[in-house]
């Protein structure tokens, strides 16, 4: 047993204040959350219940198993964006269980702009069909969607990662033996019908759900045919006449009974390689979190003290403690489940690369997957590091990463910064699963960095010896307003470059639900990438 003992004082001055700052971000975080579930559309729901119609996160609730949670990704999509008026982006992803069998779960809101597809609604749907794949998943959708958001056509519909992609995805999950099924509650039109046909398995609601190619007006406008859509699209024409559909329903909970019942009949098995252990809480209070993150960044912190109050018993078998000291690493449980925890506790130099590349190497080894907890502002600069050869030590850890065949998670608990976040599996080297904190920032470098690189940057370019102190000032006034907003998490979690801002004190129970999800290794492709020496 290698026990973490705190040092935090929690009846300090300083935690009860930090406490109380990060308790506001968390208000702030659970009202936007509110918003984003229900707010601001209360004729579309009023709508959607008098028409018989359930919301999606109900058809969720009705889906899975009883006293389950489900894990929402990515509620704050599209967060700040189209006048807040494409809550969640119009879509819930998320996995839960559905007769013992996690599944991702993608449903449409029809109650926001007829649950059309604006950007971020298809990235949000494309990450879940990725989880799906790293973690080997079947695919529930729920359909009730008005296919593409017009306005915004170009952004969604023939990009590479746009629409088609969804459906390229579907084809190749299938193919990979992760079922697709859904219900159609609602519209599904256009290319949008194609989510229900490529499915494995479907069911229409009667009376409400449609599918079909082109809509009444493009009938009419196309060759002159009037026709109403459940002649043209319904349950009854799709389940007894074409052949689309695999089933009808009468109501929505007789639909979402068939699919659970289609589901149970997967013999899908989970498949665990990690052995586990009894699960025990952290010695520490998780809710000492927020007192100890500070909400200032410029303060620093202690990793170990967060590491202490995620892990099962703050028990922590820690790997190389008197080497590359600012990066600890070490295998513990969470929720049972052991984890190889790579954690920032100051900047990265050469050392650090080397330790947590091992590190890497050693979970990999063993089977053991690997989570990332973020505090880095980048790797050491200067004549010093670079004569150490940190630019290829720091290499050796993005390759390591990347070629990692143990599943990965990320968690940014605070900065995330420069090349710091590539070696510390940010969203660009594809983690299972990515989660920011309310005090995290992500750039390419912290703002008052940026505004010194700008404003030298000016100061040496053609005419810099002209530039005067007043446009020196603008430039440094206007960076640090952009790092401002840009480095901040709703800016990030708005775009999908999370899958979801969460609360601390949910942090370890969230992790243990993607543990428990149990993904299978990447196949081993029988090279080992070439290290640079
Ligand atoms: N693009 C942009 N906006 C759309 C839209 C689309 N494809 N489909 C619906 N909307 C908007 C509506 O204009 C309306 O906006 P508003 O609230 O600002 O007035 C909102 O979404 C809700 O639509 P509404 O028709 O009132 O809701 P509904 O529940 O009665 O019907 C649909 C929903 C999706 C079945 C219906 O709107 C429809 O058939 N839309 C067109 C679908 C289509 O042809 N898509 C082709 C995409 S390639």
């Amino acid at each position: 047993m290698a026990l973490i003992k705190t040092k935090i004082d929690t009846r300090s001055d300083a935690f009860q204040k930090n406490k109380a700052a990060y308790e506001a971000m968390v208000g702030t975080l659970r009202e936007r959350q509110a918003y984003a579930v229900s707010g601001g559309r209360d004729k579309q729901i009023e709508r959607n219940h008098e028409r018989g119609k359930f919301l999606p996160r109900e058809r969720i609730d009705m889906l899975i198993d009883p006293h389950t949670p489900f894990l929402e990704l990515s509620t704050l999509a599209a967060w700040d964006k189209y006048k807040n008026a494409a809550q969640s982006a119009g879509i819930v992803t998320g996995i839960g269980i559905v007769t013992g069998t996690p599944c991702v779960i993608i449903a449409n809101d029809p109650t926001v702009k007829g649950g059309t597809f604006f950007p971020e609604t298809v990235q949000k749907h494309i990450r879940a069909q990725e989880i799906a794949l790293q973690n080997r998943l079947p695919v529930v959708y729920l359909v009730d969607s008005g296919g593409a958001f017009l306005p915004h056509q170009d952004e969604v519909f023939s990009g590479p990662r746009h629409f088609g992609h969804t459906f390229y995805l579907q084809a190749r999950l299938s193919a990979q033996g992760l079922t697709q099924l859904s219900a159609v509650f609602g519209g599904s039109t256009a290319g949008g019908a194609y989510i229900p046909v490529l499915c494995d398995y479907v069911v229409m609601v009667r009376g409400k759900g449609r599918i079909f190619l082109g809509g009444p007006p493009i009938v009419k406008e196309a060759i002159k045919e009037i026709v109403d859509q459940e002649t043209l699209g319904g349950a009854e024409k799709h389940t007894r006449v074409s052949g689309v559909s695999d089933d009808f329903a009468d109501s929505e909970p007789e639909a979402l009974g068939k699919l659970r019942e289609a589901i149970a009949r997967l013999n899908w098995r989970r498949q665990v390689h990690a052995k586990t252990k009894p699960a025990k809480p952290p010695r520490y209070a998780t809710e000492e979190l927020l007192g100890i993150v500070p909400v200032d960044r410029k303060q620093v912190f202690d990793m170990y003290e967060v590491i202490a109050r995620l892990i099962d018993d703050s028990d922590f078998d820690e790997f190389k403690p008197h080497f590359g000291e600012e990066l600890v690493c070490g295998v513990a449980y969470i929720h049972g489940y052991p984890v190889g925890i790579i954690a920032n506790n100051g900047i990265l130099f050469s050392e650090c690369s080397l330790k947590g590349t091992h590190f890497i190497e050693k979970c990999n080894q063993r089977n053991i997957p690997l989570l990332f907890l973020h505090n880095i502002t980048g790797f050491m600069v200067g004549t010093k590091a670079e004569e150490s050869g940190i630019a290829k030590h720091s290499s050796k850890m993005v390759y390591a990463v990347a070629n990692s065949r143990v599943p990965k998670y990320s968690v940014i608990v605070s900065h995330s910064c420069g090349a710091g976040n590539y070696g510390m599996c940010g969203a660009g080297l594809m983690p299972h699963f990515l989660f920011t904190w309310p005090t995290s920032f992500i750039a390419t470098m912290a703002g008052e960095t940026a505004v010194v690189v700008m404003t030298e940057v000016k100061k040496a370019g053609i005419g810099g010896d002209k530039v005067t102190q007043a446009e020196l000032d603008k430039i440094a006034e206007d960076t640090r307003a952009l790092y401002t907003e840009q480095g901040d998490p709703y800016h990030i979690t708005a775009r999908l470059w999370d899958d979801g801002l969460i609360e601390p004190t949910k942090t370890r129970d969230i992790l243990g639900l993607c543990l428990a999800l149990g993904a299978t290794l990447e196949p081993e492709t029988g090279y080992h990438p070439v290290y640079r020496m």
